[in-house]
């Protein structure tokens, strides 16, 4: 038995902020203790804790802040080579840089080298799970998996399905999309910490066919996860609704193939009228919301209240490439600005709650990871400002926590995460820098 402890500042939910002080745990001076990849208890730094850690090794991040590792419910890994693409809105952006782009992912070495990139930024991002998209290609599938394998990350993605509307490159058949995912469900979905999700890329580009075999896969495999895109762009909606013009509105068009269920994940979710959020709510389906592609495409604004009054569970996307950070901080700030637009509160905790418990209930994934109760797996990031002055200079002004933990979200980003633990396991840290000491002047 391997028992390591972590001393710091540590925050988790046992459940929603929302619903009371009583959801959050939050230790000044704390101490995470691990055993074997997982938590045996986060607690208070005291005599008691300190005769509990039964002579483990103790590593003391002194400015550092504990939480669990971030949780992207929505990102597609080939898109690193996309990113910051300009111009347009969703559906011209697609096929200028998107498809071209994951054209080349029917080599798997070229899926291996990104698969590699993007997991090892995912983790310097401080994210430790991830519902990903790949490619069309069977292969693209495949190298996530082998890599998210060999670095013992819970993590969930599928091969794309799209037979319609796209290019040959791109594209794959209703028969051969749902063959390989029967495949790769076969061989991957419960191995090691990964699970599958079945991956129709968006109504547009699936025939009827395509998206009646993915409604039999899911029912077929219960417990893989459906992931798809959802009312991001008016285009895109009035383009479905002459698609599909006898379905009483995008959401519909899903629920008539079997795909709106308790797991299923839809991500932006933007332009939805109050009916589909009520059906959308009662299938049990989760949104996740991606506010920096939104504002990059110039999608639109999500209605995170809308969502929750609806009952439906939210958790937080990069969608890198076209959201343009792989650092859940970064997300969490933009997130804080969307709801700034459409004059919703979101406060520190429920940025920090929405980036991990979460999410984790999201991708149903909350029996294994997402906060610090014992028995789960230890995923875990160290937050600090030595990689950030002005984040430093501000924690120095901020008298309480909250508003501390308020500045990390929002001026956190890439800098702000110095270690990213899997499974109790060192997985990134920080190169080293010059210290910058949270201070008053
Ligand atoms: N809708 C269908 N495909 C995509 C994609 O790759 N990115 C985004 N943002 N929306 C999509
Ligand atoms: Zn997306």
């Amino acid at each position: 038995m391997s028992r390591q402890a972590y001393r710091g500042e540590i925050l988790h939910f046992l459940a929603d902020p929302r619903e009371g002080a009583d959801a959050i745990r939050h230790f000044d001076d704390g101490v995470l203790i691990v055993e074997d990849g997982h938590i045996v208890e986060a607690a208070p730094w005291n005599e008691e804790a300190i005769h509990r850690l039964q002579g483990a090794p103790v590593e003391h991040f002194e400015d550092g802040l504990i939480v669990p590792g971030f949780i992207d419910a929505h990102v597609h890994y080939p898109q690193v080579d996309i990113v910051a693409s300009p111009g347009n809105r969703l559906l011209e952006w697609l096929s200028n840089y998107t498809f071209p782009c994951e054209a080349r992912y029917s080599h798997k070495e070229v899926a291996r080298e990104a698969a590699r990139f993007f997991l090892d930024r995912l983790l310097a991002g401080g994210v430790t799970s991830a519902l990903v998209f790949a490619t069309a290609h069977k292969v693209s599938a495949e190298a996530l998996f082998e890599e998210a394998y060999e670095r013992g990350m819970r993590l969930i993605t599928g091969k794309v399905l799209m037979d319609a509307n796209v290019s040959p490159g791109v594209s794959d058949t209703a028969e051969t999309g749902y063959q390989e995912t029967k495949s790769l469900i076969a061989e991957w979905h419960g191995k090691g910490r990964l699970g599958y999700a079945v991956t129709p890329r968006f109504a547009l580009t699936s025939s009827e066919r395509q998206l009646q075999l993915a409604g039999r896969l899911l029912a077929e495999h219960p417990g893989v996860l459906l992931h798809t895109h959802l009312s991001e762009n008016v285009e895109e909606v009035a383009a479905v609704g002459k698609m599909f013009p006898s379905a009483p509105d995008y959401f519909g068009v899903y629920e008539r193939f079997g795909l709106a269920g308790p797991h299923s994940v839809f991500a932006h979710c933007i332009h939805l009228p109050d009916n589909a959020w009520t059906r959308f709510g009662a299938a049990g389906s989760a949104a996740a919301f991606c506010p920096s592609s939104n504002l990059f495409l110039g999608s639109g604004l999500f209605d995170i209240a809308a969502a929750r009054k609806a009952g439906v569970r939210v958790a937080l996307g990069s969608d890198v490439g076209a959201g343009t950070s792989l650092a859940m901080l970064a997300t969490m700030a933009d997130a804080y600005k969307v709801c700034q637009l459409k004059r919703r509160a979101a406060d520190a905790f429920d940025l920090f709650y929405l980036a991990t418990l979460s999410g984790a209930k999201a991708l149903h994934i909350d029996g294994y990871v997402g906060n610090f109760e014992a028995g789960k797996e230890a995923d875990f990031t160290v937050l600090d400002a030595s990689g950030q002055p002005l984040l430093a200079r501000r924690l120095g002004y901020a008298k309480k926590f909250p508003e501390r933990l308020f500045a990390f979200a929002v001026l956190g980003g890439e800098t702000a995460v110095s270690r990213t633990y899997v499974a109790g396991k060192l997985a990134y840290a920080r190169a080293p820098q010059a210290l910058v000491k949270p201070r008053a002047l």
